[in-house]
Formats: structure tokens, C-alpha cells, sequence
């Protein structure tokens, strides 16, 4: 990113100082659709709408701060993605991203599967009538009581996470009477995150079993063994927020490479392989996401690809991405308090919310955008921090954006791209109430997972 040049108004110092940001944009009241979900757009008087309701609606009726949810571009994503992997690979919404009853619903209808990785995950989804064969269980620590659940609710599969593991999900599966259908979760040796990625050892993390020294084979013979399990694929997930596919290509060789070697030793061909998730969005308008039927195409021609060079049936290809669905569909409202201008730095835009319902920021250094969406405005741009209300310096929402100098309290501003890991990573930091997912659609809204009360946490607090 560049330094800018300094940009007249009232609020700026003469240089700006060191940040992540681009020169100013040349509209302040443009947005960006690479970074809105899709049904948002600006009314005739300026104030944002979305599913064709205006921000301050919403805002008046469900209060701020409120995840604001664009339910026909999560349909239309998930849609996209099933579309562009056809009949013959699966799609598993990764629910860590953010899971909720109707969500779980959408998915349904939209012909998705999903992957869960807790007993809460599984809970949710079972409760919203996920079938349970099209769930995949995963989790580096499943507890025990975890895996008797997910094997009698009829999981259609449990990724295996660990050697002792292995024996755990067959004993359980054993003890109940039934054969678990299961993946092996390899670490292939490479990380990937956005542009860039690393193929040497990753194998230092708490996820999977390396292929590296033959451990991954050694699980693969171990599995083989026992009676309780039908082992049916590899699983592999590399990163998150990845927009190169060189990783993945270097990834599906190794898998490949894997399934050639079981194919050698025990004469069998396993029929799956997920290629995990991790794909990228648009964070700000810096960031060039692939279409999912770009992504389908050249995930497909690498595995069968790999497959043709050794000699194996190309597996069914599964995929889970998160992020790349729900991680547009969102954005969070905020209501403008205290605005303070530090004079050679950059104005503290403090909001209702924070860290709280968005903590990758602090915990990733994440980028954002910000728009004020409760009118436009024509005064000079000025650079901006966007924080929290809570006690902590690090509480950062939207490092460096800018902001027209003429906002004030009381003013609307809309974090886009916020539908993955906010909610589902919020918490109740300085007991803050976590604010509520209001889910909009032609023309209506409804609350899909209610705000925090001080009631739910005194509730908790037994004395
Ligand atoms: C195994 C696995 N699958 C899928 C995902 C979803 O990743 P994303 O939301 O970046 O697509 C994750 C994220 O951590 C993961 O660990």
C-alpha cells in the first residue's frame, strides 16, 4: 500500500502518516460492489439500502451494533458454488465461518452439505434439519462424547485428526454397532494465505497427519485395520484467505502422490479427496477474488490431472469453503460516537461495537473498509481509525480508512464483508452484549439470531 498525499479538510494533519492505505478514493459515497453484498446499494437520499431497506430502518428497529445479513447473496453464493462443482464433487459449507438455524436451512435448500467441528456445530445443525449424512465432523480434539454423538446422529463423515484419534472413532463406532465412514486430515507441507504460499515443512501446527516420514501412510495402514471404520478419502486444508490456486496445486500432487502410494501397497483406490477451504474474498477493494467457477475449474483439472499421471481414477473432489460464502453476504452496522482528531495522526472514529463482534482485526491484522451509509456526504476525505468501545488499545476495527471530515455522533457507518468469523468469533469482552444477525430479503428483514440481553448473562453468573 502507498502513502497518500494529504488531502485538504479540516480534521488532517499536512503529512499522513505511516499506514496501510491507499490515496483516498475518488467518491467517498461509492461502494465498492466487490466488497457489499450484493442487494446493497444507495437510495435517491443518499442513505444506504439493502434487500431494499434502508440502514436507518434497521438500525431504528434491531439497534446497533447489528450484523446486517443479505440473505439472497448468500443464496446466490452457495448457489454458485454448488453450481460450479456439478453432481459430481460436494460442497461443505464450513460452519466455523458462522452457522445459525436458518443459515443451516439455506443450505439445505440450496443443496450444500456441511462441516461442523464441534458438538455445538453438530447441535445447531441437527436441530435445523441438516441431514445428517451430509455432515462432515471435524476438530483436532473431538471429545469422546463429540464422536458417539456425530457416529449415532449418522455423520456422513468423521475426518480423523490424529493416530489416537483412529483408534477412538473406531472403538466408539464399534461399541455402537456401525462402520464410520472417515477421511484422514494430512498437513501436506504447505501453508497458504492470501497471494502467497509456503511449501516447505508446515508441518509445526496442531492440524492432521504429516505426510512427511510416512506417518501419513502409517495412518492410512492403521485405519485400514479396523473394523469399525471404511475409510473413503484424504482430506487436506491448506490456509485461509487464499486467492493463488499454486498451493492447492502443490497440495493435490501430494495427496495424489498419497493415494498412489495406497493404491500400491494395499490395492485399493479411495474414492474421496477434499481439497478443505481457505478461499479468498474481498476484504477492500485491494482484494481480487476468483469466481467459484473459476476455482471449481482449475481445483478439477489439477486433481485429475495428478490422477491421469498416476494411473488412478480421478476421486470424487470435495471442498469446504466458509469464508467465500457467508464472508460477503455481511455487513456490520455501527452507530458513530465520540470522533477525536489527533493532530498529525489521524482521527479516532470510536463506534458501538469493536473488538467484540470483530476481533480479527486485533487477532490477524486483518484489513477492512468502512462507508458512512446513513447519508453522503461531500466534505474532504479524512484519514480514520476505526475502534471499539473497549478497554484496550488494541481495539481496532478498520485500521486505516478514509472517512468523510464532516462525520459526527450519531452518524451510521457499515463495516462490509463481515459475515465470516465476526459472529461466530464474537464474545463478551467488558461484558458487551453480542449484537444480533438480521437477516434482509426483498424487502424484509427478521432477527436469525436475537442480541445478547443483560438477562443471558447474569444467567450464566450463578453467584
Ligand atoms: C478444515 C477446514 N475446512 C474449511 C475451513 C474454512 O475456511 P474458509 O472459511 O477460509 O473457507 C477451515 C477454516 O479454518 C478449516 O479448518
Amino acid at each position: 500500500m502507498s502513502r497518500s498525499a494529504h488531502p485538504a479538510g479540516p480534521r488532517h494533519a499536512d503529512v499522513l502518516p505511516e499506514g496501510h492505505y491507499s490515496a483516498p478514493p475518488a467518491d467517498l459515497n461509492a461502494l465498492d460492489p466487490k466488497v457489499w453484498a450484493q442487494t446493497v446499494t444507495r437510495g435517491d437520499d443518499g442513505a444506504v439500502t439493502v434487500g431494499g431497506i434502508p440502514v436507518g430502518r434497521l438500525a431504528e428497529e434491531y439497534g446497533t451494533p447489528a450484523y446486517i445479513l443479505d440473505e439472497t447473496d448468500f443464496r446466490a453464493r452457495a448457489r454458485a458454488w454448488r453450481t460450479a462443482f456439478g453432481p459430481d464433487a460436494d460442497v461443505f459449507y464450513a460452519g466455523k465461518a458462522f452457522l445459525s438455524r436458518a443459515v443451516v436451512r439455506w443450505l439445505n435448500e440450496e443443496g450444500l452439505n456441511l462441516d461442523v467441528c464441534s458438538g455445538g456445530e453438530l447441535a445447531t445443525a441437527l436441530s435445523a434439519g441438516m441431514p445428517a449424512d451430509r455432515i462432515a465432523f471435524h476438530g483436532n480434539n473431538k471429545s469422546a462424547e463429540e464422536i458417539t454423538r456425530a457416529i449415532e446422529a449418522g455423520v456422513g463423515r468423521i475426518v480423523l485428526d490424529s493416530f489416537q484419534e483412529i483408534v477412538r472413532v473406531a472403538h466408539a463406532a464399534q461399541s455402537l454397532g456401525k462402520r464410520q465412514r472417515v477421511q484422514i486430515r494430512v498437513t501436506v507441507g504447505v501453508e497458504a494465505h492470501t497471494h502467497e504460499f509456503i511449501a516447505t515443512a508446515h508441518e509445526d501446527q496442531k492440524f492432521g497427519i504429516p505426510l512427511a516420514g510416512g506417518q501419513a501412510a502409517e495412518a492410512v495402514r492403521r485405519a485400514l485395520q479396523l473394523d469399525g471404520l471404511e475409510l473413503i478419502g484424504i482430506h487436506s486444508h491448506i490456509g485461509s484467505q487464499i486467492f493463488d490456486m499454486s498451493g492447492f496445486e502443490v497440495a493435490a500432487h501430494r495427496v495424489v502422490g498419497l493415494l498412489k502410494d495406497i493404491r500400491d501397497e494395499h490395492g485399493i483406490e479411495l474414492p474421496e479427496i477434499d481439497l478443505g477451504g481457505g478461499l479468498g474474498i474481498a476484504y477492500t477493494s485491494d482484494d481480487d477474488p476468483r469466481e467459484p467457477h473459476e476455482i471449481a475449474k482449475a481445483l478439477t483439472e489439477i486433481v485429475t490431472r495428478e490422477c491421469e499421471a498416476a494411473r488412478l481414477r480421478t476421486p470424487r473432489i470435495s471442498v469446504e469453503p466458509g469464508r467465500a460464502i457467508v464472508g460477503p453476504t455481511a455487513f456490520t452496522l455501527y452507530e458513530v460516537g465520540t470522533v477525536k482528531p489527533l493532530d498529525g495522526l489521524r482521527t479516532y472514529v470510536s463506534v458501538d461495537g469493536g473488538m467484540s463482534d470483530n476481533i480479527r482485526t486485533a487477532l490477524y491484522d486483518a484489513e477492512y473498509s468502512v462507508a458512512l451509509v446513513s447519508r453522503t456526504s461531500d466534505a474532504a476525505p479524512m484519514l480514520a481509525r476505526v475502534v471499539g468501545k473497549h478497554c484496550e488499545s488494541g481495539d481496532i476495527v478498520v485500521k486505516d480508512a478514509f472517512l468523510p471530515a464532516d462525520l459526527a455522533p450519531g452518524d451510521l457507518v457499515a463495516v462490509p464483508a463481515t459475515g465470516a468469523y465476526c459472529r461466530s468469533m464474537a464474545s463478551n469482552y467488558n461484558h458487551v452484549l453480542r449484537p444480533p444477525v438480521v437477516a434482509v430479503r426483498d424487502g424484509e428483514a427478521r432477527v436469525i439470531v436475537r442480541r445478547e440481553t443483560e438477562e443471558d448473562l447474569l444467567r450464566l453468573d450463578v453467584g
